[in-house]
């Protein structure tokens, strides 16, 4: 069953088609991977999923529901939690307060109580519990980027949507990425996962979508895409 889905999703910045008629359903329970060379439109397509853009024409479903046209507070509230491509914590807090951001955030009329029960949770789940006192810019980028994931974990998403987590970090630290992200799907959220990190996504993805020049240019299993004669000229190159 698709848990959400799309047709014609198209943004345009002046004369450059960022997104072009993309159509896409992600299927419940999934890893969805997105990925594609650089300036391929693939943020862009999240910005508009979460609507932090809006559109200039297109349709997306989410859960049975409309949310093109919404804004990204209502459809946040829907259920539909996002990280950012660069981390976008915030400063001059504790790690604990910024994930308490999350879980205040995610459902209105949420008490402090159960918030501060969410947040304990997801710290844990995550494995930051023991830099939770400390400010985010004393924390190395392989938690700030786990920070990243775990603010947006606990607005309690049902649909969960990753921007280059792993950008940066180094071979162990993909590892405890991968299986991180393996976890959150295993718990019952549905992910998509933009990231440049080829053996993450050719292991732990279900599906794939290639984006070129804003458009989609394949769809498959990652044997499907890893052996496509088109992704393998665009973007993956023959080794
Ligand atoms: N707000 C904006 N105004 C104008 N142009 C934009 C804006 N946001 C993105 N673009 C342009 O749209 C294109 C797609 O950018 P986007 O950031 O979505 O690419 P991406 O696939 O995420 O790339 P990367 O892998 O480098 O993160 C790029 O050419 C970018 O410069
Ligand atoms: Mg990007």
């Amino acid at each position: 069953m698709s848990i959400m889905e799309g047709t014609g999703v198209s943004i345009s910045f002046g004369g450059l088609k960022a997104v072009s008629d993309v159509k896409f359903n992600v299927e419940e329970g999934e890893i969805l991977g997105l990925i594609g060379p650089n300036g391929a439109g693939k943020s862009t397509f999240f910005n508009l999923l979460s609507g932090a853009l809006t559109m200039d024409s297109g349709t997306v479903y989410f859960c049975g529901k409309k949310i093109s046209g919404l804004k990204p507070n209502q459809i946040c509230h829907l259920g539909l939690g996002r990280t950012f491509q660069a981390a976008k914590n915030f400063p001059g807090m504790v790690v604990y307060q910024n994930v308490m951001m999350g879980a205040l955030f995610g459902k209105k009329g949420r008490s402090a109580a159960e918030a501060a029960k969410i947040t304990d949770e997801v710290l844990d789940f995550v494995g930051l519990t023991e830099l939770k006192d400390k400010n985010v810019t004393d924390i190395p980028l392989s938690a700030q980027k786990q920070l990243e994931v775990a603010r947006a974990l606990a607005t309690r998403p049902k649909l969960l949507l990753l921007d280059e987590v792993m950008a940066g970090l180094n071979p162990t630290e993909v590892e405890d990425a991968m299986k991180l992200i393996t976890r959150i799907r295993d718990s019952g959220i549905t992910v998509i996962m933009i990231e440049h990190v080829m053996r993450a996504i050719m292991t732990i993805c279900d599906r794939i979508i290639v984006l070129h020049h804003g458009a989609k240019i394949a769809e498959g299993t990652p044997d499907e895409i890893s052996t496509s004669r088109t992704v393998i000229e665009i973007y993956l190159g023959e080794s």
